[in-house]
């Protein structure tokens, strides 16, 4: 848990956002044709209904940098301005060098750089680990990205995970601000559920092989069950404790912005929380599930559709493999977008 507002002597702002996503769609009639699945099955338990997938040859560097432009146009900040890159994913493009390198060198940065992983909840780590930087005085803009291409790592033989995941990068520019943007930041972890969500293969437990490769372990393998379950205790009490540190009561919460992964787990966390429907922002419907990038996506789609407006209290609240958990409560800064036309 980060030191209160008050110890800290410098604060911390999100003021720059931007996402990408990749031009292909994957519909759940186009799912239909891979697995046995029907889009009722996945409308009615996820709220899925289609999912964009990278190009070939489209990496999670490109799409981290393409959502980091936009992101720092909007700041009105400059690549070489930047004093340090985090990237947030689980699908670096490989496994060395980091990611964050390779998208330094795309937008044109010249500062420090390193990736992060913490599973789906890997944004909400890299923008604690932001703040912590610029409160500390070592940064004053730190460019955070999470983008993933969980499409690379999925077995499209699998209608249990295959349906649920989709590409894509969001990015926030953060910088040190007069007054303080980002609240508050909780995380969690317990590797003792590690095993409830895995890629089995490819590291250096169990190097990638033909046979580990052609077995299929160098995808994605869930117990969904035991995963949703995790997450509809984990994101209530997260954005609970966030808001708490914060000084702030539900009341006060303009839009709580979860990790897109499953629209029921999102309404039970809502119904846990007392938070009307109507302020649980969800995009899952169009996304799927973007891993480190589905909260930051889910940010820009608020910012973009001019539902943002300089003093609003948001929690943004993510879960997923590690185990690992995380909110963070902030308020917004950045003006709402000029309307076009
Ligand atoms: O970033 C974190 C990532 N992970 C998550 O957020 C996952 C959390 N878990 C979930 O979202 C849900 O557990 C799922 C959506 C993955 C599954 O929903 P569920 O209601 O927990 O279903 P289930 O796994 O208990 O499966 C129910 C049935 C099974 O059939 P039987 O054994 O009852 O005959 C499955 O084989 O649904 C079957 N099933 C499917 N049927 C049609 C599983 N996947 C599919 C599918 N299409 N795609």
């Amino acid at each position: 848990m980060r030191p209160p507002e008050h110890q800290r002597a410098v604060a911390a702002a999100i003021c720059g956002i931007g996402s990408y996503l990749p031009e292909r769609v994957l519909t759940n009639a186009d799912l239909e044709q891979l697995v046995d699945t029907s889009d009722e099955w996945i409308v009615s338990r996820t709220g899925i209904r289609e999912r964009h997938i990278v190009a070939e040859g489209e990496a999670t560097s490109d799409m981290a940098a393409a959502a980091s432009r936009v992101a720092l146009e909007r700041a009105g900040v400059s690549a070489s301005d930047l004093d340090l890159i985090i990237v947030a994913t689980s699908t670096p493009d490989m496994a060395f060098p980091a990611t964050a390198c390779l998208v330094q060198t795309k937008i044109g940065a010249s500062c420090a750089a390193y990736d992060l992983n913490a599973a789906c909840t890997g944004f909400i780590y890299a923008l604690d680990a932001a703040c912590a930087a610029i409160e500390s005085g070592r940064a004053r803009t730190v460019l955070v990205a999470g983008s993933d291409a969980l499409s690379t790592i999925v077995d499209f033989a699998d209608r249990s995970t295959c349906v649920l995941f989709g590409d894509g990068a969001g990015a926030v520019v953060v910088c040190a601000a007069g007054e303080p943007g980002i609240l508050s930041t909780v995380l969690g972890a317990d590797g003792a559920g590690a095993d409830l969500l895995k890629v089995p293969g490819g590291g250096s437990a169990s190097p990638a092989t033909c046979e580990s490769v052609a077995a299929r372990e160098v995808s994605i393998r869930m117990n969904g069950p035991e995963v949703f379950k995790f997450a509809v205790r984990a994101v209530p009490k997260a954005a609970r404790a966030a808001l708490k540190a914060a000084h702030l009561t539900i009341e006060d919460l303009a839009w709580l912005v979860p990790h897109q992964a499953n629209q029921r787990i999102m309404d039970a966390a809502a119904e846990k929380l007392h938070v009307p429907a109507e302020r649980v922002f969800s995009n899952v419907a169009g996304v799927g599930n973007t891993s480190c990038a589905s909260i930051p996506v889910a940010l820009d789609d608020l910012y973009t559709s001019g539902r943002l407006a300089p003093g609003m209290a948001l929690v943004l609240v993510g879960f997923g493999a590690g185990l690992t958990w995380g909110a963070t409560a902030l308020r917004w800064i950045m003006p709402a977008p000029a309307r076009k036309g």
